[in-house]
């Protein structure tokens, strides 16, 4: 049994290993969901070993993203069987060492991520199989060195990043990089470049250059070394003096950035860069006199497009000096000074065609009204964010009244004049989201005809006024999230018509406003109600708040404060047949209704992540019409159980999340139900290592087409260190197990048995056979008939080598000499020609007696022994005294125990011993014999009672000698009556 169990075993085990290669699961990733087999994610994975967190993925790879894991090492050969990469990120590990063949035969890569390691060091051939390489990321490293001729295959490189290292050496980059003929963007920010010295020229491509926060302390260049650089980053080198600048041709550049650099008004006398795309920002033109310069400088160029003085420091706006700037034709960035107000933008007044204006992180207070001063016709963007405004008076924008974009967001509003938006007729976008509004009125929004979305989320407004959005017809968004609002007044939100999406998000609603339906039947797409303090008293609403939003794809209504929705009413998403996602996360609803998704028959998308208080039990037939659904979220919800009536209706359901629930087993039966099953979510679920699950198991390790996902990391509950996939089975089969054993023993058993009985049980399983066969002939019932009137006084059983005797002694004795007893002798009354069984058992049954003549040969044939065994059936069956025992001559016994049957026959009765001629007195001992005899034969065969039965002493001592001393003293020798 023991190597039996162990043979089972190791097959088993063999078979896990061959199942683990074709299971549809992986060890460290998961694939994406619908992207066929090309999208993989290993993250944050506790592997530190490349090849255990790529594991089994598919030849089909095309993108593969191994993030945020301990992993320190990319071995040779690490892809050879991806080798369909296209993007591969390796970012955010413990990379300390790249072998030099770590990425042989990835010829298709295209984008090779390996920022944010340890990596110090690259061997100069590592990329050489990547022909195709296009993006190089290397952020974030320890790299000193790029080491010559590792970009020599990687002619297609077009970006290459190297943020962030500690390389020092640039004339070793330039020389690496010098043939890509299609490189354009070479970053080397945040590194330890101290010049840009280097014998071999930069590509004609290369238009994009950072050298931001180096440690440079002179160009060193020649003077076409920067000739093709289109935009040139050189901030933050503060050591970096200006006429580093002066033999250096910048004449393409069209943006570059001095930000803490060079002296910028210095630079700008000495180079030949096009002034006007000069970034200025922090390059402390704080007052007047330098800005004067400046834009004396830049009246070289007719015009400037963007004039960013961001972060310079400038306190106050004697902005007149603008006037003597080129015309500003698209923005100007003054944010991140030290402003206190920009007044009604009167500095500007000269730059009549600007289109937009950044004024982040000033100190503004309050915009002022505007009414009459200035106009800007052009103006179009306008920002204002991140300042300390706390109101916005009338008119504060009427001269400016083309404004597509307002941004007065992430300040301290707290009063918005009524009037203050009058006039932004052309306003499409409006921010004012994170101030402190408390009220809305019906004109403030009066002019904003255009206005298609507006963002007032994040302040404290309590109630919407009947008509606050009343010429609001062209607004498609609304965020209205993190407010306080209760309610919203009847026709408070009348306008709205072409509203499409609308953020009701974190108010304080405490019922769904029924005014809703009735404004956005046909334009309402989303609607967001999280976090609210929505809740239902009754399973049933008079009717569905959502009637008749006819296009709303979009519902969300988790989280609502702060138990819950408590009640799904039964028809609250009547007639929602457009709807495509439904949120209801973390409502605490006690029990899903089976009728509550009837209407949904155009759901996608459904979460019900930790909906539900205690434990889920959810109904057959809930999901019954969502045969659309694709992606069903059921995590956290304590179910139990996964059954079939539930989920069988899910048709199309290609995604399912049921983490971190109480499902113990799930029927194969119900996941087969779900035909387009393509991705399920058990991790944390609580599925048992027993026999009920061997089947599941069985399935999510062997199925190809149903991710399961970190399958070979789910535990068994009641033993953390043991796996789902691979928990025992063969436990199982213990029954199995006790069927063999049990069957093996009584096989074991019954060959034991059969040699004994046949041994023991021999004679009388041929006579129970002779039995049945004659009474199967029926005969047997004749010969009982016939027995009723014997034939014969007594049959007599002898051995023919005993024939002398029987012919000499018996018959004169008992036939002849007065005594006239009917003997059958089988050589006299045998009738001939019948068979020999037949005859036997027809004399036994034919006589009242059988006389059995014992001698040794008497036992050794085998019919004397039929002859006993019949007539001692009638003794101990029938209860017929028939059987006379005689013994011819002394036997032991010894050699009576192999006579099983006649041993119990002697023990049972006693027997006449024919007195031999070495007796003392022969002829007196054998006149006694024959009287014994013939008193015998003359008794009746029927015993009367048991006593009768009973022997009254034994006369077995079977030595010699013993016998005739028996036979000559009367007492000893008795038969029964
Ligand atoms: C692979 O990644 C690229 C870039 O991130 C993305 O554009 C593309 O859609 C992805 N392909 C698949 C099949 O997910
Ligand atoms: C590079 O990519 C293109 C298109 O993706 C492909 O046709 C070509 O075979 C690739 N080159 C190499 C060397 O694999
Ligand atoms: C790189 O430069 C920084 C300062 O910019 C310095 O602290 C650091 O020691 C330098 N590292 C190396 C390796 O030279």
């Amino acid at each position: 049994m023991g190597s039996l169990t162990h043979l089972l075993l190791s097959v088993t085990v063999a078979l896990g290993a061959v199942e683990l290669i074709s299971g549809y699961s992986f060890q460290n990733c998961i694939e994406v969901p619908f992207s066929r087999g090309k999208s993989f994610n290993c993250i944050r994975r506790k592997s530190k070993i490349m090849k255990d967190l790529i594991d089994g993925l598919p030849e089909t790879a095309i993108n593969l993203t191994i993030t945020v894991n301990p992993v320190w090492q990319v071995p040779k050969n690490s892809f050879v069987k991806l080798p369909n990469l296209q993007n591969l990120r390796l970012d955010q590990n413990k990379l300390r060492a790249i072998e030099q063949f770590a990425f042989q035969k990835l010829n298709h890569l295209k984008s090779l991520n390996m920022s944010v390691n340890n990596i110090s060091e690259l061997n100069s051939s590592v990329f050489q199989d990547l022909h195709n390489l296009t993006f190089l990321f290397l952020t974030n490293n320890r790299l000193k060195q790029i080491p010559e001729g590792i970009f020599s295959n990687v002619l297609n490189l077009r970006t290459l990043t190297l943020r962030q290292n500690v390389l020092m050496n640039f004339s070793g980059i330039a020389e690496s990089v010098s043939h890509l003929k299609h490189l354009t963007m070479l970053d080397l920010c945040f590194n330890n470049l101290t010049s840009l010295h280097s014998n071999a020229s930069l590509p004609k491509s290369l238009t994009t250059l950072y050298i931001c926060r180096n440690n440079l302390l002179t160009l060193g260049c020649k003077h076409s070394f920067l000739r093709f650089i289109q935009v040139l980053d050189f901030s933050y080198n503060s050591r970096l003096p200006a006429k580093a600048f002066q033999d250096v041709d910048l004449s393409r550049i069209n943006y570059l950035r001095l930000r803490s650099s060079v002296k910028i008004l210095e630079f700008l006398n000495i180079s030949n860069v096009p002034v006007n795309h000069v970034d200025f920002s922090g390059t402390s033109l704080n007052n007047d006199t330098l800005l004067m310069e400046l834009c004396r400088l830049l009246k070289k160029a007719k015009w400037i497009k963007d004039l960013n003085l961001d972060s310079n420091g400038i306190r106050n706006q004697t902005f007149d000096i603008l006037r003597y700037c080129p015309e500003i034709t698209r923005a100007l960035n003054l944010s991140r000074n030290n402003l206190k107000s920009l007044g009604c933008l009167k500095f500007l007044m000269w730059q009549t065609h600007i289109k937009g204006i950044t004024a982040e992180h000033n100190h503004f207070t309050s915009l002022p009204s505007c009414r009459k001063k200035g106009y800007f016709k052009d103006l179009e963007d306008l920002s204002y964010r991140y300042n300390r405004i706390l109101s916005v008076n009338s008119h504060a924008f009427f001269h400016t009244p083309n404004l597509k974009l307002l941004k007065l967001n992430i300040n301290t509003i707290a009063f918005l004049d009524r009037k203050a938006l009058k006039g932004l007729k052309k306003l499409e976008t409006l921010r004012l989201d994170n101030n402190l509004l408390t009220d809305l009125y019906n004109n403030t929004f009066e002019d904003l005809f255009n206005l298609q979305t507006l963002n007032l989320r994040n302040n404290r407004i309590a109630v919407i006024f009947n008509g606050t959005f009343l010429n609001l017809g062209n607004l498609t968004i609304l965020d209205l999230g993190g407010n306080k609002i209760t309610h919203i007044q009847p026709s408070g939100l009348e306008g709205l018509k072409s509203l499409s999406k609308f953020y009701l998000d974190g108010n304080n609603f405490k019922q769904i406003d029924t005014t809703l339906h009735s404004v956005f039947q046909d334009t309402l797409t989303t609607l967001d109600l999280q976090r609210n303090q929505i809740c239902f008293l009754k399973e049933d609403v008079s009717y569905s708040p959502f009637m008749n939003l006819s296009r709303l794809s979009d519902l969300k209504l988790d989280g609502q404060q702060p138990y819950g929705l408590n009640i799904l009413p039964r028809n609250l998403f009547r007639g929602l047949h457009s709807l495509k996602s439904l949120y209801l996360t973390n409502n605490e609803i006690p029990d899903l209704s089976p009728d509550v998704f009837d209407d949904l028959t155009g759901l996608k998308f459904l979460t019900l992540d930790n909906c539900c208080l205690g434990v889920a039990h959810l109904k057959p037939g809930v999901f019954k019409n969502l045969r659309n659904l694709t992606k069903l979220v059921l995590e956290n919800m304590r179910m139990q159980n996964f059954s079939e009536e539930v989920f069988r209706n899910l048709t199309q359901l290609s995604q399912l999340q049921l983490n971190h629930n109480a499902i113990q087993s799930i029927t194969l039966d119900a996941l087969d139900s779900l035909h387009k099953l393509s991705y399920l979510d058990m991790r944390g679920s609580s599925l048992s290592c027993t026999c009920k699950n061997t089947l599941l198991q069985n399935w999510t390790v062997n199925n190809t087409k149903v991710q399961v996902v970190y399958l070979y990391n789910l535990t068994c509950p009641h033993d953390p260190k043991q796996k789902f996939y691979n928990f025992h089975t063969n436990v199982c089969y213990i029954d199995l197990g006790e069927y063999l054993f049990l069957s093996t023993a009584l096989v074991i058993f019954l060959f034991t048995l059969i040699p004994v009985l046949y041994v023991k049980l021999y004679w009388r399983m041929k006579y129970s056979y002779y039995v049945f066969r004659s009474w199967f002939s029926e005969r047997w019932r004749r010969l009982r008939e016939e027995e009723e009137n014997c034939k014969y006084d007594a049959f007599v059983s002898y051995n023919s080598s005993d024939e002398q005797w029987i012919m000499d002694q018996l018959l004169p004795n008992l036939e002849g000499k007065g005594s006239s007893f009917k003997l059958c002798l089988h050589h006299r009354d045998f009738e001939p020609g019948r068979y020999i069984v037949d005859n036997i058992v027809s004399a036994v049954y034919g006589s009242r007696k059988t006389i059995c003549v014992v001698s040794k040969n008497f036992l050794r044939s085998e019919w004397c022994s039929l002859e006993i065994q019949l007539a001692s059936y009638r003794l101990f069956d029938e209860l017929r005294d028939v059987l006379l025992l005689v013994f011819l001559e002394p036997i032991s016994e010894r050699q009576l125990s192999s006579y099983h049957r006649m041993r119990k026959v002697m023990l049972k009765k006693t027997y006449l011993q024919w007195p031999g001629p070495d007796c003392i007195d022969p002829t007196q001992a054998q006149e006694l014999f024959w009287n014994q005899l013939r008193r015998a034969i003359g008794t009746g065969s029927r015993l009367e009672t048991e006593e009768n039965y009973m022997s009254k002493g034994h006369a077995t001592e079977s030595n010699e000698t013993e016998h005739c001393e028996t036979y000559t003293s009367d007492e000893n020798f008795y038969l029964l009556p």
